[in-house]
């Protein structure tokens, strides 16, 4: 049975400040060009079949010149990349596109540490990921290997200003490692079953369908977020608008990482078992809620899920490649 979770909020402090985002910005004569029409750029084709300019994600990356200032778009044509890629700092302005996320995926197989092992890494500010799918296979799928259940991430985003657009993040422990910075995921898939998004990050996921994986677990729960906000003077927390939470197994919406997490599910439907009396329901009904599970007023939940929590100066439509209406 689907429940909707209207509105249902897990932290333990609300910050006041809504504090700017800083950070480095590109030259306006690039960035205000203006939404997905306009902007001229360049594409680098990668193309397993030797077709494209080159034929792994990573030396498209590396092609692309230090303290780029110019939109270029990455684009990774239908197949599995065996590689493990990074956009570092010094790389703002890729955009990084696929045929689809049932077509163009990245894979990789590693647990060496929560810090070095994500299939995608994303360190620059103006990073646009489209219609890929990343995937950690170190225990994913399941069953297919006898490794112990471990953290094994398939992506970690800590540039500022980073946007997604139907991309696949699958794993099982730590998936998606949202480290900080301000960061739009739209029509997304994420799956897991133990802290599979994780972090602190300033994020909206919007119509994203969180897939819960935390069956096999059982009688263990899964659990879907680990936000690390830490102290009440901090922006960041994960708020989930229109999404869709599906699955199997017993699962809580979230455990804090850090003392002062803070996640929302806003006007979100779920379909799973969870744990947690407080997670059942109307999210109006706030009876038998843990404790640190907080109502907030209509102008806070505003705030929240207004794009304005991610989006004061109009970072979204500027970049080049955006998906909202222009
Ligand atoms: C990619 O390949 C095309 C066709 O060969 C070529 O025209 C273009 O200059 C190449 N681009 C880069 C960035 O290497
Ligand atoms: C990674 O997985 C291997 C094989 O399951 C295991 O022996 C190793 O301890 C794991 N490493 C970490 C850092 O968890
Ligand atoms: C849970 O869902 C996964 C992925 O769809 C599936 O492989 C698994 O068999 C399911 N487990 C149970 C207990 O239903
Ligand atoms: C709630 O989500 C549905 C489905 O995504 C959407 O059509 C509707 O506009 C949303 N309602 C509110 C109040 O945001």
């Amino acid at each position: 049975m689907a429940i909707l979770l209207t509105l249902l909020v897990l932290f333990l402090d609300f910050g006041r400040s809504q504090g700017g985002g800083g950070g480095r910005r590109p030259p306006s004569e690039y960035w205000s060009s203006g939404g997905a029409t306009g902007a001229k750029y360049q594409t680098i084709v990668v193309d397993q079949s030797g077709r494209g300019n080159y034929t792994t994600i990573q030396a498209a990356i590396d092609a692309i010149p230090s303290d780029n200032m110019q939109w270029v778009c990455v684009y990774v044509k239908t197949g599995f990349y065996n590689e493990q890629i990074k956009i570092p700092s010094d790389k703002s302005m890729i955009y990084l596109k696929g045929d689809g996320k049932r077509k163009t995926y990245v894979v990789w197989n590693s647990n060496d540490s929560i810090e070095t092992d994500a299939t995608f890494t994303s360190e620059a500010d103006d990073v646009v990921v489209k219609s890929i799918s990343f995937i950690n296979s170190y225990n994913y799928p399941l069953g297919s290997n006898d490794n112990p259940i471990a953290p094994a991430l398939a992506a970690k985003i800590s540039g500022d200003r980073s946007a997604f657009y139907r991309c696949g993040f699958m794993g099982v422990q730590d998936t998606l490692w949202d480290v900080s910075g301000r960061h739009y995921f739209k029509l997304c898939s994420i799956r897991g079953a133990v802290d599979f998004i994780m972090g602190s990050g300033r994020s909206i996921y919007e119509r994203c369908t969180l897939s819960v994986i935390a069956g096999f677990l059982s009688p263990q729960p899964g659990f879907i977020t680990a936000q690390s906000r830490d102290d009440a003077s901090e922006t960041n927390g994960f708020v989930f608008k229109d999404c869709n939470v599906i699955g199997n197994g017993t699962t809580y919406l979230g455990r804090p990482w850090r003392g002062h997490a803070r996640v929302l599910f806003y006007n979100s439907t779920n379909d799973l078992m969870f744990a947690e009396d407080g997670c059942r329901g109307e999210g109006s009904d706030t009876s038998g809620r843990a404790g640190w599970v907080k109502r907030l007023s209509k102008e806070e939940v505003w705030k929240l899920t207004s794009m304005s929590y991610i989006d004061e100066e109009g970072w979204i439509k500027d970049q080049a490649f955006n998906m909202l209406p222009s």
